[in-house]
């Protein structure tokens, strides 16, 4: 068979433009598109603005020139871990209070690393039935046993962990979700402590948002890390840069080290990005009361026009139906806000999804939420 970019009939590729068109049908086509820069962003991930922040750009700049190579150039486990990385690894465990620490290339690669190295042959892997799709992808790897948990029930958790078998058990759950935007329920640590599971919190959602110091879930529990802890945050969400860590007892980070095949045949993180995290970490950490201050008049506000109470700076309005969402994210467009239009089969009915991001003029944000308020009815 001849490969012609022109041909219609290329039949093993019709196959795929079939199960396009079935996407557009219903409502859940997705493509990527260049939105002209002038929209304010109420769509991304960047909570606290540090991704239009050029003060820890040149910083990062700076630090990595005084580098004799700006490029891990090879994996972590030949000679691409970088003192790039080894500062920030020491920097996050002073933060934390964790034992260890290991920079990875993003969350993705962080979750298949944890969910495809940590439960073996005799153990139980129980993840929220929520959880990310990077961890979901994970677990069909495995050949142990796989469980979910009702979302956020810590005591269906308790029940699973007390019904099976199993040589360790394996929690993994989210210190605030993706896309409900609620927060990691606290007796899940309890759970997890007493039946002595593994708990993974993935907080790359939670992490610059939460706690007093802003480094996630385990600062507004109050949650001093234990070795059964396994905490991963990303780097490409609140603290404007790319890239993940996972932080765990010296234990877990050195079989990861040894076993997690998303480490050990990757490039090691990107040098300028982890330079650039860092500053992040260290820009939060002078601007933490302003942050604060800004986030409650947020709480605010959301209260005010919409009777919710936030605790991150995710703001979802469920809306159901697909087209629906669709029309409201065109009118937003039309305002000059950009919001997230959320469909199947990232959650199970359409929803807005509007972050609430710390640098946008309150003023603006009031006017839009108002109007935004009336348009979905
Ligand atoms: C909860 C959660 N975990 C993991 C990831 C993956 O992280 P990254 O974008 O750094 O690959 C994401 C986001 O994309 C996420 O929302």
């Amino acid at each position: 068979m001849q490969w012609d970019w022109e041909s219609k009939s290329c039949s093993r590729l019709s196959m795929y433009s079939q199960e396009l068109k079935a996407l557009q049908k219903a409502n859940l086509y997705r493509s990527r598109e260049l939105y002209d820069t002038k929209l304010t962003d109420l769509a991304s991930n960047d909570y606290l603005g540090l991704a239009e922040d050029f003060e820890i750009f040149d910083k990062a700049v700076e630090a990595v020139r005084n580098c004799r190579s700006h490029s891990p150039k090879a994996s972590q486990l030949v000679n691409g871990y970088h003192d790039i990385h080894f500062q920030f690894e020491n920097y996050l465990k002073w933060r934390s209070g964790f034992e260890e620490a290991m920079v990875v290339g993003s969350g993705f690669l962080a979750n298949l690393s944890l969910i495809e190295a940590l439960p073996r042959k005799k153990d139980i892997l129980i993840l929220d039935e929520e959880y990310h799709a990077s961890g979901m992808l994970a677990s069909k790897l495995l050949s142990c046993e796989v469980l979910f948990f009702r979302h956020n029930d810590a005591a269906h958790l308790r029940q699973l962990l007390q019904s099976h078998t199993y040589q360790r058990a394996i929690v993994a759950v989210e210190g605030i979700y993706s896309m409900g935007g609620d927060l990691l329920e606290k007796e899940i640590f309890t759970v997890c402590d007493e039946m002595k599971a593994l708990l993974i919190v993935d907080e790359a959602h939670s992490v610059g948002v939460l706690g007093d110091d802003f480094l996630g879930i385990f600062s507004y529990h109050d949650i001093i890390p234990k070795p059964n802890h396994i905490k991963m945050g990303t780097l490409g969400k609140a603290m404007g840069s790319y890239g993940a860590y996972i932080l765990a007892s010296d234990a877990v980070i050195t079989f990861l080290l040894n076993r997690a095949k998303a480490v050990i045949y990757a490039t090691a993180p990107s040098v300028f990005d982890i330079a650039l995290a860092h500053q992040a970490f260290l820009q939060v950490e002078v601007k933490k009361d302003l942050f604060a201050a800004k986030k409650e008049a947020r709480k605010a506000l959301v209260k005010e026009i919409f009777d919710v109470d936030l605790e991150g700076l995710i703001l979802k309005i469920e809306i159901g139906d697909s087209a629906k969402v669709m029309a409201l994210k065109a009118f937003a467009l039309k305002e000059g806000f950009l919001i997230g239009a959320i469909r199947p089969p990232t959650v199970k009915k359409a929803i807005l999804r509007v972050i609430l991001r710390l640098n946008v003029d309150e003023k603006r944000l009031r006017d839009f939420l108002i109007k935004l308020k009336e348009a979905v009815g």
